[in-house]
């Protein structure tokens, strides 16, 4: 059952004091994977927007760079390319104080695991040495002390975690579905936009027999042109789940659209979510109607 905290927040924003109501869920973390075997169909970008509307809503989020680029990381400016990274030691067990691999970002409530190109040496190995707990790295971590003091676990830390994942399904996805409640897939609408969706439900499937709660909450349609083109690969593509033999194309359900922004492509080098440097701008309307409409609390 959700309990939910009725509380005043006031938070500086973008150069300025914002005052507003926040529902806090207090009845433990939920995990939201962010999937596509594609790349650039906002898997990052969505994974930041979203972390922002979940925290602007007064939630503490914990973010997962699973992706051996780093592009989530990038966003926050807490890419180290030299390191070891947290996400890479975590799938190695490589660590002693799980406090130690979680970063704190400039928003105060949002932390964050960083990922970088040492994440494929250490799924590399981890696969070749073929581990029976190989499975279970993430897991082990989230299940983790954090705080010596209290004893709370992250899971009990966080409200919410999002995990960033590459466009791939290696071992450290493997690890990142046996800790996920919900997965969202964003998808870009052109001629190839299923290709490779039939593969991440039937991944889900499999990963069931982990983690019995996973769940595919659907798509999310991302840079979305509204064009009578785009409208037409949005019409089609729902026939295409309606009508396709496979099963694993009726677990697909349109969740939200986000719209393509000139915004967002003119300004790819700002490191900040949509809201705060163009809060009018399509796209960060949708991301906030989006989380609005996905945890059912708006802001
Ligand atoms: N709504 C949008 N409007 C315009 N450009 C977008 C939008 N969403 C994402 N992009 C751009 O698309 C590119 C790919 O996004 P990214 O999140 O890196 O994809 P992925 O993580 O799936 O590879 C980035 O340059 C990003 O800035
Ligand atoms: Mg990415």
């Amino acid at each position: 059952m959700a309990f939910f905290n009725v509380q005043i927040v006031k938070k500086y924003i973008n150069g300025k004091f914002i005052k507003y109501k926040s529902r806090m869920v207090t009845n433990g973390m939920k995990t939201i994977s962010l999937l596509n075997l594609k790349g650039g169909v906002a898997k990052s970008f969505t994974s930041l927007n979203m972390a922002y509307e979940l925290w602007r809503r007064g939630n503490r989020v914990l973010l997962w760079d699973n992706d051996k680029q780093g592009n989530l990381s990038k966003a926050f400016g807490r890419y180290e390319a030299e390191q070891t990274a947290p996400t890479a030691r975590i799938l190695s067990g490589d660590w002693q104080n799980p406090v130690e691999l979680i970063q704190a970002t400039d928003y105060e409530g949002i932390d964050i695991i960083t990922a970088n190109l040492s994440l494929f040496g250490a799924a590399w190995n981890l696969v070749r040495e073929g581990e029976t707990d190989m499975t279970e790295r993430y897991r082990r971590f989230l299940k983790a002390g954090i705080n010596n003091q209290t004893g709370d676990s992250i899971c009990e830390s966080y409200d919410y975690c999002i995990i960033d994942n590459p466009p791939d399904i290696g071992i450290n996805v493997v690890n990142a579905l046996v800790v996920t409640d919900e997965v969202i897939v964003p998808v870009k609408i052109d001629e190839n936009a299923l290709e490779g969706l039939d593969i991440v439900a039937e991944q889900i499937e499999d990963a069931k027999t982990l983690n019995p709660s996973l769940t595919l909450k659907g798509v999310l349609i991302t840079i979305y042109q509204n064009t009578d083109g785009e409208a037409a690969g949005l019409e089609w593509l729902r026939q295409e789940w309606d009508s396709a033999e496979s099963k694993h194309y009726r677990q697909y359900k349109v969740l939200g659209r986000i719209r393509y922004s000139a915004k967002v492509a003119e300004n790819s080098f700002v490191k900040k979510p949509i809201y705060e440097y163009s809060p009018c701008c399509g796209a960060a309307q949708d991301y906030k109607h989006f989380v609005t409409s996905y945890t059912g609390i708006g802001r």
